[in-house]
C-alpha cells in the first residue's frame, strides 16, 4: 500500500507544529489508523533498507524507545546516540553542524531531542536530510502534540469545539506549547491553564494562541476546574529548568490528581492525559480509572503516529 501518496511531509523536517495544517494532521492520522490496522510483518516493508539516526542530548525513556520501535517496527534501522555529550566527538569540542554532517552521510533522517530551545533550526539548516523534533529544551515536542491530538480526535471525534484543562508547568513544559500549537489551528476551542502563578504561559505566547483563536481561561485552583472538559492534560514541574532547587521544591506537587478530584470535577465522557513522566502529580489510585489514558491509549498512539510520520516523511 502506498500510503505516502498525498504527502507533503516527504523528505520534509519537522521540528514545529508550525509547519502543520488541518489537512496534513488528517493525513498523519488517516496514516496510523491504517497502520494501527496492519500487521507489523506488512508495516515493516515501509522503511526497508532505511537508516535513522536517534540523537538524544537529553535523557528521554519513552519518546527515545516509541522513535526506536517506530523505525524498526516500519522494517528500518536506528543508529542510536544517547547522552551524545558524553559518548560521541561533541566532548572533544565538535559543533552540532560537524556532528549533523557526518550523520548526514550515514543516515537517512535524524530525530533528535537537545536541551537548548533553537538547536532543531540549527540542525535542519546544517543538512539536507529531513530532521524531526524529539524535544527541544522549553520549546517544543511536536511529535508529541500530534499523539496527544490523535488521542483526544479518536475519543472526542474532533479537535474543534473542545473544552480542555491543561495544568502544571505551562511556562517550560514543551509539550503544552506544541499542543496548544496544534489545538490552534481548529474552530472553537477553549483551554482552561491551571498553573503556579510563576509557570503560567510566557505572555507573548499566550496572547498568540489567542490571536489565533483559542479561548484561553486561567484558572488559580483546582476548584475552578469545568465540568464539561473532553479532556485533562496533566503535567510535571520540569525540574531541570530550574536553577534554584527549592523553588521546585515549592511548586513540584501544587496540583495533583486524586480519586477525588476526578469524582468531584470528571465527567464520564472526558480523558486524563498525560505526557509522562509523572512524578506525584497523578495519584496512582487513579490509574485504573476508565478515563485515565496517560499509561495505555495515549502511549500506544505515540507508537503509531511516531510510525504514521515516519511512513510520510521516509517511506
Ligand atoms: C515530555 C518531554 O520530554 O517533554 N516527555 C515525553 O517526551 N513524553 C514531558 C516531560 O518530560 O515532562
Amino acid at each position: 500500500m502506498n500510503i505516502n501518496s498525498k504527502s507533503t511531509l516527504s523528505k520534509k523536517s519537522y521540528i514545529s507544529v508550525d509547519i502543520l495544517t488541518p489537512k496534513l494532521i488528517s493525513n498523519i492520522f488517516t496514516t496510523a489508523d491504517k497502520i494501527r490496522k496492519m500487521s507489523f510483518e506488512k508495516s515493516s516493508k515501509i522503511l526497508k533498507g532505511k537508516l535513522v539516526t536517534l540523537l538524544f542530548f537529553e535523557p528521554s525513556s519513552r519518546t527515545f524507545s516509541s522513535f526506536a520501535s517506530a523505525v524498526k517496527r516500519l522494517g528500518g534501522m536506528t543508529l542510536e546516540y544517547q547522552n551524545p555529550l558524553q559518548t560521541s566527538s561533541a566532548i572533544k569540542g565538535e559543533t552540532l553542524e560537524d556532528t549533523m554532517r557526518v550523520f548526514e552521510n550515514y543516515s537517512d533522517a535524524v530525530v533528535m531531542r537537545h536541551f537548548e530551545k533553537g538547536t532543531l533550526k540549527r540542525a535542519v539548516d546544517a543538512v539536507s536530510i529531513p530532521v524531526i523534533n524529539a524535544g527541544d529544551g522549553i520549546g517544543e515536542h511536536p511529535t508529541q502534540a500530534l499523539l496527544d491530538a490523535y488521542t483526544i480526535q479518536r475519543k472526542a471525534k474532533s479537535l474543534s469545539g473542545l473544552t480542555g484543562v491543561i495544568v502544571g508547568d505551562l511556562l517550560n513544559g514543551r509539550t503544552v506549547h506544541s499542543l496548544l500549537k496544534l489545538l490552534s489551528l481548529y474552530k472553537n476551542n477553549t483551554i482552561y491553564l491551571l498553573s503556579p502563578q510563576q509557570l503560567k504561559l510566557e505572555p507573548l505566547f499566550k496572547s498568540e494562541i489567542e490571536r489565533k483563536g483559542v479561548h484561553l481561561i486561567e484558572i488559580s485552583s483546582q476548584s475552578e476546574i469545568p465540568l464539561t472538559a473532553d479532556f485533562w492534560y496533566w503535567t510535571r514541574v520540569q525540574k531541570e529548568r530550574f536553577s534554584d532547587i527549592k523553588e521546585y521544591e515549592k511548586l513540584k506537587n501544587k496540583f495533583v490528581v486524586t480519586p477525588e478530584l476526578l469524582e468531584e470535577k470528571g465527567n464520564n465522557k472526558m480523558i486524563l492525559m498525560h505526557p509522562l513522566p509523572r512524578v506525584g502529580d497523578i495519584d496512582v489510585r487513579v490509574d485504573n480509572d476508565k478515563r485515565s489514558v496517560y499509561l495505555s491509549d495515549q502511549v500506544k498512539n505515540g507508537l503509531y503516529i511516531r510510525m504514521a510520520l515516519l511512513s510520510l516523511i521516509l517511506g
